[in-house]
């Protein structure tokens, strides 16, 4: 017997519209192509799902249909919590959920408070600073080149060639564009020149302690819980100089179909386990639960050093596409062993039993 999936996103097309709407402004939410495969995936191991779109009608459409469990990606519309408000509701409602909880996914929304948490934990990110005015001072210990975004974005909105600037000049005009925009904190960091990837995962940490692999190279790579798949490393070199290597808005959402990427990416073992390592420590002090990637640079100027930039404990679901699909299918899952893999974790945290 399979459970009643209800399957919660917030759908582009159905986003709200307003005035001077900035063109990117729901870039991070989804498209009926991933819900209607998330709900296949899930319908092939057997569940009965049912796709709901995100919002206040859920308070009356969740307990007329009674779900086991929810399935959920909601990326929300507003504020600096957006992430959190329908697990928040779910909640109240006493509904099991995929995913991080409220606290977590409220904390990794917001980068720079991430990365005091990572700080505190001695985990390595950027050195940075959060600007609130264009004109307040820059911390002397900061140097430029330095990388400019939103606090509070995805799917690199704000994330241009620009967005790495070389002097004041550029930076107060970044800094006055992106608080005109965004209207929100803008974070400035060390720019990190160097190769870029991300490490997905899913399952749970049942050990507060990551650091161990298997002696044997070819087993499947579950540490306490936790399965990793293979670092995807974004292949720069296939992408115009213009974009300055960086992981733009534009590669994320118009080039995004003709992604160019190494998966596995062709990294040291000693790499990849370090990469694997903080990736598990960035989960468990974040608070994911279930799935999650991180995204790192490695710096060029020290030995291929890893810096944290962010964690995702949404990550994005498009089949074919998303850089934690293209992570499972690395590693030779398909798409429905991912959702389920997903599913399965959420289960086994809650007692249910999915079949
Ligand atoms: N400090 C940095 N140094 C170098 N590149 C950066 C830095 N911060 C961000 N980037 C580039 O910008 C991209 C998007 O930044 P990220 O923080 O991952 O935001 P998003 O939530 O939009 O994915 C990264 O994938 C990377 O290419
Ligand atoms: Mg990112």
């Amino acid at each position: 017997m399979g459970l009643n999936v209800a399957v919660l996103a917030n759908l582009k097309k159905n986003a709200p519209r307003f005035g001077g709407m900035p063109a990117d402004q729901w870039d991070d939410l989804d498209s009926d192509v991933t819900i209607n495969s998330i709900v296949a995936a899930l319908e092939t191991c057997g569940h009965e799902a049912t796709f709901l779109e995100g919002n206040l009608s859920l308070v009356e459409t969740l307990p007329r249909l009674k779900p086991d469990i929810c399935f959920n990606i909601c990326e929300g519309h507003w504020g600096d919590s957006r992430e959190s408000h329908i697990p928040a509701l779910l909640e109240m409602l006493r509904i099991p959920y995929t995913g991080a909880r409220v606290l977590a996914l409220a904390l990794t929304l917001d980068k720079p408070m991430t990365k005091r948490v990572l700080h505190f934990h001695g985990l390595p990110t950027p050195a940075f600073q959060v600007f609130e005015r264009p004109n307040e001072p820059l911390d002397a210990d900061l140097c430029f080149p330095l990388f400019v975004k939103p606090s509070r974005e995805g799917t690199g909105m704000g994330v241009t060639a620009d967005s790495i600037v070389q002097n004041e000049r550029e930076l107060r005009e970044r800094l006055a564009g992106h608080l005109d925009r965004y209207d929100q904190p803008i974070l400035v960091e060390r720019y990190v020149r160097g190769r870029e990837v991300t490490v997905g995962a899913i399952g749970n940490l049942n050990e507060p302690v990551a650091w161990r692999v298997p002696a044997d190279e070819r087993a499947v790579r579950v540490l306490h819980g936790l399965r990793f798949l293979p670092p995807l490393e974004v292949d720069f070199n296939a992408y115009p100089a213009s974009e300055n290597g960086v992981y733009t808005n534009r590669m994320k959402t118009e080039w995004a179909h003709d992604f160019h990427c190494l998966c596995p990416a062709p990294l040291e073992p000693a790499l990849v386990e370090q990469l694997d390592w903080l990736m598990a420590a960035v989960f468990r002090v974040t608070g994911c639960l279930d799935v999650a990637r991180v995204d790192f640079r490695l710096d060029a100027d020290d030995g291929n050093k890893p810096y944290i930039l962010e964690v995702n404990p949404l990550p994005g679901l498009y089949p074919g596409l998303s850089d934690l699909v293209l992570e499972a299918e690395g590693d030779g899952m398909r798409y429905e062993e991912l959702i389920n893999g997903i599913l399965a974790a959420a289960c086994a945290r809650y007692g249910l039993n999915p079949g």
